[in-house]
């Protein structure tokens, strides 16, 4: 049976330019013969994805914290066990856009949901599964702002005060920080070709490990 595949997630604030960089990051991969899955947070199944919907719209209504928190939770937990595993487990590689490190960041940070809650639910839905690699696309809260907004349609996330987004780039970074072994800061606040090639070099190091 082949080795378990590497499970490498893609983090950062609003507009750091994510999206760009795992296309980039699969590509690379798949130059080098890796098998890829490339999918996303909240949402990568159906069931997910329904629930990405639901967290997304902005509505009327105030959402409770802890509801929140909860239907991240349940998401991933779908996510997690039908898709996630089984992948890693038949030895291919997974790039999510964004894991529970968004969430230490958007639901502690942002919304000031203590870090022991999320971390008992982290334990409850992955027992010890966690990311191998964190890639922090970093960047000053304000540029990555001026590119989501330009891009239109903000979310119901998109559409909290910058206060909330340094709360939220602040927690990445204090993570990063503790577990330096397994974040990879790359500073995106410089043209997408060089964040492009750091990303690149980044994943071209762990296919060689
Ligand atoms: P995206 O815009 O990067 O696709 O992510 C969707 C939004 O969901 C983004 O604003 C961050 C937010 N989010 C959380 O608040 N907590 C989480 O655990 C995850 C995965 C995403």
């Amino acid at each position: 049976m082949s080795a378990r595949g590497q499970f490498i997630t893609f983090e950062g604030t609003e507009g750091v330019g994510k999206s760009t960089q795992l296309r980039n990051a699969a590509m690379v991969l798949r130059e080098a013969g890796v098998e890829v899955i490339v999918t996303r947070e909240p949402g990568g199944t159906p069931m997910a994805e329904a629930i990405r919907e639901l967290l997304l719209a902005p509505r009327t209504e105030p959402v409770n914290d802890i509801t929140e928190l909860l239907l991240m939770f349940a998401a991933r937990a779908q996510h997690l066990h039908s898709l996630i595993l089984p992948e890693l487990t038949a030895g291919r590689w997974i790039l999510c856009d964004r894991f529970t490190d968004a969430t230490f960041a958007y639901q502690g940070g942002g919304r000031g949901v203590p870090a022991q809650t999320i971390q008992t639910l982290e334990t409850l839905v992955q027992g010890h599964v966690r990311p191998d690699h964190v890639v922090l696309l970093d960047a000053p809260v304000a540029t990555g702002m001026a590119r989501a907004r330009h891009r239109g349609g903000l979310d119901r996330f998109e559409q909290e005060a910058l206060a909330f987004f340094e709360r939220v780039r602040q927690i990445y970074l204090e993570r990063a920080a503790e577990m330096p072994a397994r974040y990879h800061i790359v500073d995106a606040s410089r043209t997408e070709e060089q964040v492009s090639e750091s990303v690149s070099e980044l994943l071209k190091t762990l296919v060689g490990r």
